[in-house]
């Protein structure tokens, strides 16, 4: 099937060691992510027979905290003219419908870890002011449980409720569950059948806790610990609503001294128990992580490419020590850049109510980089089911708010391409790309890509970034066995100045273009791909 120059190429993959980078040690090496540095023209090999798995649409997830002004003048601002009946902010609704979010992650975070859950159920007067002890903030409990699930239905989103396994017991947590998923008859759903909501939420993915290996984690405990409270939690809940999907804490990100052993041990205690593990990462252009250098913090989407395989290949280890039959999935439920508000007033909202906390400014670097890691997840579709942009407004957050309006920040552009242009099988590809050196990381691909094909309509998308920051490439599209029609959509994110921002005076700094629409002849479709970019492109069948 394959011609000896494609064999040579795909000899190379084998060989090119880190420079085989993306999935090329999670999967079959042929039709892969590989590089070359012969030649400046990249070759894309597409061939449709040739898919990863099925992309579960939860992949394009996000996450809510109750945190500085994500919630309280976030997504729930009643004093405002711009607020509908129930107090929620009808601009950003209409952004996040939308964008048509799958599911969302609430209420935390590190949030979660003390959080009462009755302190935010139950008529509002009656609801307490409490000190939130993870960011030193009040909150006034007035946005709970209903009203996350009312607001969720109308913006077209699943919940993904997380679980305080910190200062809260098991036993609570499967109160929960009860309060809300069983419809009548029980303690706890009669109690919220008395709050005004008749029919259960019908909840299916629960996270059991919050980074509970993180020492700054309310009830931080040892791995050991949580895994046998994970567990109790599970078998509890279970109980309630055998169908639910259950989502175990990982590490929270491989600079933790416990990265790998931590998951090791908890999955050890509640391997047969849960349905996954989670992971969480936030990258950062620092002196620390990359020096400073933009050519290598567009590569980092590769270390958590690293993360992936490391985090499966522990989870894969367990099975074998359990004998088990079932192979876990991940929840990469916090992903994204973060590292300039993470440090003194940015993290502490010194009891006040909807502090600026966390209101990173994301620039045209992140955004790539943000493209970069949607590319890193969808290539590993096969075993990550749920991944959650942390997070969804204001804190560390495509969106953002002001009194007058809402202002689409720079990661918000790749985030919304994958959520409208990648559907159905995620692609094999074989990519061959000319590459650069990164230190401490190898031969790097200028170009990174992913594909999906929707069997449904036969429509193709591709994302690319290209990580060279002076030179456009030239890429070569090979379409082995099926040459698609036309382009219907082609559009890019690139600029002069990697550093460049919106804000409400200048909205529209960093924002798409529209990109070439190259015709496709005798199987092959030529795209250039401009210096410090990423591109969605999408073919009819
Ligand atoms: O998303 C912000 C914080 O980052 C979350 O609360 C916590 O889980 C993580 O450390």
């Amino acid at each position: 099937m394959f011609s000896d120059k494609r064999r040579h190429f795909l000899k190379q993959a084998v060989t090119a060691g880190i420079a085989c980078s993306a999935n090329s040690f999670l999967k079959p090496l042929a039709f892969t992510q590989s590089s070359t540095n012969s030649g400046d023209v990249a070759r894309i090999y597409v061939d449709s027979r040739r898919t990863i798995a099925p992309l579960d649409r939860n992949m394009f997830g996000s996450f809510l905290e109750h945190l500085g002004r994500a919630i309280y003048e976030g997504i729930y601002d009643p004093g405002s003219s711009l607020a509908d009946s129930a107090g929620f902010r009808k601009d950003v609704m209409e952004e996040v419908r939308q964008l048509r979010v799958p599911i969302i992650r609430y209420p935390g975070g590190n949030f979660v870890s003390g959080y009462n859950w009755l302190d935010g159920v139950g008529p509002r007067k009656d609801r307490p002011r409490i000190l939130d002890k993870a960011w030193n903030t009040i909150d006034t409990n007035q946005f709970g449980t209903n009203e996350f699930m009312a607001w969720s239905k109308i913006v077209g989103s699943k919940p993904l409720m997380g679980l305080n396994l910190g200062t809260g017991t098991a036993e609570r947590a499967a109160a929960l569950v009860e309060y809300c998923n069983i419809e009548k008859g029980t303690k706890w759903s009669d109690l919220r059948r008395t709050h005004g909501v008749e029919q259960p939420h019908a909840v299916k993915h629960w996270c059991l806790g919050n980074e509970m290996d993180g020492p700054w984690q309310i009830g931080h405990m040892t791995a050991t610990e949580y895994g046998l409270k994970a567990q109790d939690a599970a078998r509890q809940m279970r109980a309630v609503d055998p169908s639910l999907e259950l989502i175990a804490c990982g590490s929270s990100g491989p600079g933790m001294p416990t990265y790998l052993e931590w998951d090791r041990e908890v999955l050890e205690q509640c391997y047969q128990y849960v349905d996954a593990l989670s992971l969480h990462r936030y990258i950062g252009n620092t002196q620390e992580e990359t020096g400073g250098d933009s050519a290598k913090f567009l590569a980092m989407n590769l270390s958590m490419e690293q993360q992936i395989a490391e985090t499966l290949a522990v989870c894969d280890l367990v099975r074998g020590h359990k004998r088990s039959p079932k192979k876990l999935w991940l929840s990469f439920d916090e992903w994204n850049v973060w590292y300039r508000a993470r440090s003194g007033d940015a993290m502490n909202g010194h009891e006040s109510e909807a502090p600026h906390l966390l209101e990173e400014v994301y620039n045209l670097e992140d955004a790539l980089l943000v493209g970069g890691i949607v590319n890193t997840l969808v290539r590993n579709a096969d075993r990550i089911k749920i991944a959650c942009l942390a997070q969804l407004v204001n804190v560390i957050a495509p969106l953002v708010t002001n009194a007058n309006g809402v202002l689409r920040q720079t990661i918000y552009y790749p985030y919304s391409w994958a959520l409208q242009f990648a559907r159905g099988n995620v692609l094999n590809l074989l990519v061959e790309s000319p590459t650069y050196e990164v230190s401490g990381i190898g031969q790097v691909p200028y170009l990174d890509v992913t594909g999906t094909l929707n069997p449904e309509d036969g429509k193709v998308s591709m994302f690319i970034l290209n990580r060279d920051l002076n030179k456009a490439h030239m890429a070569e599209i090979n379409w082995q066995d099926r040459a698609p029609n036309s382009v219907l959509n082609s559009t890019v994110l690139t600029g002069g100045d990697l550093k460049a921002f919106n804000s409400f005076e200048a909205p529209q700094r960093v924002v798409p273009q529209p990109a070439d629409k190259p015709s496709t002849g005798g199987g092959r479709t030529k795209l250039e791909l401009p210096a410090r970019s990423y591109t969605a492109i999408q073919w009819a069948s």
